[in-house]
């Protein structure tokens, strides 16, 4: 049994999914996508870092023939009239005509996965999806639902498989939450 309450920085979480119960629903995950892509070769995009995890777990579970490749989104302020701008280290595949999945850790707010779409888009793949690991509904401020949710959590902080709390974190197995008595402060 993995320690039940941890210290991350100056917070507290606890053991929230266990690793177990993590590749069970990744497994049916795969075995969903495996179904629905079948014939398809996909394309996995994942999204660094959060994903790399959870990617390459989905990834070794599909029965499929697919490909992989990993990105890392920058964001910056663009001018008035553009707002945020997210610039893709690493995008050098050519999606054109591709099935697409983007693997993300968790789609929270939806920002990250709304403002790069648009760009995803703009290169003309067949199909984009996107399979998250965690899907947090009542943090949502934009249109943006996965297609392929691993879990829904309340809106609180989490760490571990792959997700961190100020860098640390990422390598715990299992899946925490911030305690309830932790300072919530700026995570
Ligand atoms: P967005 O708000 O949907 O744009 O989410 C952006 C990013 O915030 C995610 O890809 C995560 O890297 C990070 N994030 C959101 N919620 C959490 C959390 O509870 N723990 C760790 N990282 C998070």
């Amino acid at each position: 049994m993995p320690s039940s309450t941890i210290q991350v920085h100056d917070k507290s979480f606890e053991v929230f999914i266990s690793k177990e119960k993590i590749h069970e629903r990744i497994a049916e995950l795969a075995e969903q996508i495996s179904k629905d892509y079948a014939g398809l070769n996909p394309l996995f995009i994942g999204i660094l870092n959060g994903s790399f995890i959870f990617a390459s777990d989905l990834f070794r579970a599909l029965s499929i023939d697919a490909e992989i490749s990993f990105i890392k989104l920058a964001s910056y302020k663009g001018t008035s009239s553009s707002g945020n701008v997210i610039t893709a280290i690493g995008m050098d595949e050519n999606i054109y005509q591709r099935h697409i999945i983007i693997t993300e850790d968790i789609v929270d707010t939806g920002k990250t996965m709304v403002t790069f779409l648009p760009e995803l888009l703009q290169r003309n793949p067949a199909s984009v999806k996107i399979a998250s690991f965690l899907s947090k509904p009542e943090a949502r401020q934009h249109k943006i639902e996965p297609d392929y949710i691993g879990f829904e959590i309340p809106n609180k902080f989490v760490v571990g498989y792959g997700l961190d709390y100020d860098r640390l974190g990422r390598n715990l197995p299992d899946l925490y939450i911030i305690s309830s008595n932790s300072p919530e402060g700026e995570v």
